[in-house]
């Protein structure tokens, strides 16, 4: 019976052939435009954003999570959806649904409306681990007054002293590892100049053994920040409050030491907020306030910095005239100064291929790959409905990966920056109420690398492997990057 009916319709297909190819094609339009029609809205926005949300809670939680803990970094999940569902997908992550907003006028659009229309998304252990005054945590009218108060020490003009005093550190552990002959983790190297440049800027501190301890102890800290907040010893959550309570009691005797000794002997982050101690509240931070925020200064700028520093080895690699056309920028500098003294701001100001070099490390390497915020109400970005409650992630890997935007974008090429960026398009430090307080810091950190390593150094990379490290939010490579040394 089955073989008979089977049979018909063999010999029906073969005689109506025509018709089954007309049916064929009308199903395909129709499918085809019906996919298209259901993401229009009335307006001739649209609005439907595809994606797969998966089980409720769980939604791609595995998916996403298994990509972070792979070698090709959690950018693989975003990238595989998108050959999936086009450029906006939404997904569904820890139990929250995330859009990943891929355009300049979508990260226009949240950007500009920080704190109204969007905010970060408060996580407890977050709060619980940085403090709930700090920058990252407090709401708005607190984040306005304490952002203004912690300014200034990070503006360029005052950041004079940290050119010489890193430039310093920089060329006395450069010339060592040469001597030494050997290769070296530059990635181990980068996170210690980062961390140890920063605490001096920021308290003064530069003992070794001090160093080591209070790094130890912002490890844990920033492990701890998006782990489940419960205290059971052994956890992270766990390890990064202890760590916190002793950082905060270190902190808490070193104000307590600067305000019972001399208040001029130091001229550092920490001093300039002292010296405000007898004015008006507004005008002032308090102990609390100054203490969550060295701590979550120090978090911020110490991982991003450093990897920032491995991407631009890696990249110059890769990029031999871009390298040596860096080198004599930087030999031409040296050559206007006496021998062996250390750069200055004016040096800095010079470097104008280096920051185009510095520029396109940022957007190659995507040291945060988004910028997570959560829809405070219902709203549109780029013609997308958005609901209350999901979280909008601004894509800046995807905006600086864009070739409509940059030209063959996975070539490292500086020299694009000799034009001006379309508003929105390079974002690496964010835009807006929150834009990165260290960008300048990041700047002059790198610059001053980049000018130590290339005006007195060749370097090999001494492994290729492109592979990065795993469980990592922030990309880096797995091998550490080490390379060798050789003296010009
Ligand atoms: C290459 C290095 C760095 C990169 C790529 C970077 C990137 C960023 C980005 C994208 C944001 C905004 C995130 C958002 O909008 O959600 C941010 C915020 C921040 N960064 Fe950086 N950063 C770097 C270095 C630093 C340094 C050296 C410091 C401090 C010394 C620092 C301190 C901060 C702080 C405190 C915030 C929070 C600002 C606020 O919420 O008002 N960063 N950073």
């Amino acid at each position: 019976m089955i073989r008979s009916l089977g049979d018909n319709l063999v010999s029906l297909v073969k005689g109506n052939s025509d018709l089954l190819l007309a049916v064929l094609a009308a199903l395909g339009f129709y499918l085809y435009f019906s996919y298209k029609l259901k993401g229009a809205a009335p307006d001739g926005h649209k609005c439907r954003i595809p994606g797969n949300l998966g089980l409720p809670f769980i939604g791609e939680t595995f998916s996403f999570l298994s990509a972070t803990n792979s070698t090709r970094g959690c950018y693989d999940f975003i990238k595989l959806r998108r050959l999936w569902h086009g450029k906006w997908f939404k997904t569904r992550l820890f139990g929250k649904i995330h859009v990943f907003v891929p355009t300049t006028d979508g990260a226009k659009q949240v950007f500009s409306s920080d704190f109204v229309q969007f905010n970060k998304g408060y996580v407890k252990s977050m709060g619980d681990a940085v403090g709930k005054n700090s920058l990252l945590c407090v709401p708005h009218e607190n984040h306005k007054r304490i952002r203004r108060l912690l300014s200034d020490p990070f503006s360029m003009n005052s950041l004079s002293k940290f050119v010489t005093k890193i430039d310093t550190m920089l060329s006395e552990r450069m010339k060592e590892l040469e001597r030494g002959g050997k290769s070296f983790a530059l990635l181990d190297f980068s996170m210690k100049t980062a961390f140890d440049g920063m605490c001096d800027m920021l308290m003064s501190i530069t003992d070794d053994t001090t160093l080591r301890e209070i790094e130890r102890d912002c490890t844990d800290v920033s492990n701890a920040m998006l782990s489940l907040p419960f205290m059971i010893p052994g956890t992270r959550y766990y390890k990064g409050i202890k760590a916190r309570q002793r950082l905060m009691e270190r902190f808490r005797k070193l104000i307590a030491g600067r305000r019972s000794g001399n208040r001029n002997s130091r001229k550092d982050f920490l001093q300039s907020m002292l010296d405000r101690d007898l004015l008006p509240p507004e005008e002032k931070l308090d102990d609390a306030e100054i203490m969550d925020n060295l701590l979550t200064l120090i978090i911020a700028g110490q991982t991003t910095t450093a990897a920032a520093m491995m991407w631009s080895v890696k990249f110059l690699d890769g990029n031999r005239e871009a390298q040596e056309r860096l080198r004599e920028e930087q030999l031409e500098i040296n050559r206007k100064k006496p021998e062996g003294e250390a750069l200055t701001l004016e040096d800095i100001n010079k470097m104008s291929y280096g920051l185009k070099v510095v520029k396109e490390t940022l957007r190659m390497s995507n040291v945060l790959l988004w910028f997570p915020r959560v829809a405070l109400k219902d709203c549109t970005i780029d013609g997308h409905k958005i609901k209350e409650g999901w979280h909008v992630n601004i894509d800046a890997t995807c905006i600086h990966y864009d070739p409509d935007i940059y030209k063959d974008p996975l070539q490292f090429n500086p020299s694009r920056f000799d034009e001006m960026q379309k508003p929105f398009s390079f974002i690496p430090f964010g835009y807006g109420p929150r834009t990165c307080l260290g960008i300048n810091m990041a700047k002059v950190t790198m610059l001053v690398f980049l000018h130590r390593l290339t005006s007195g150094y060749r370097w090999t990379v001494d492994d290729q492997d492109p592979s990065l490290e795993k469980a990592a939010h922030i990309p880096r490579l797995r091998s550490g990057c080490p390379i060798t040394l050789r003296s010009l």
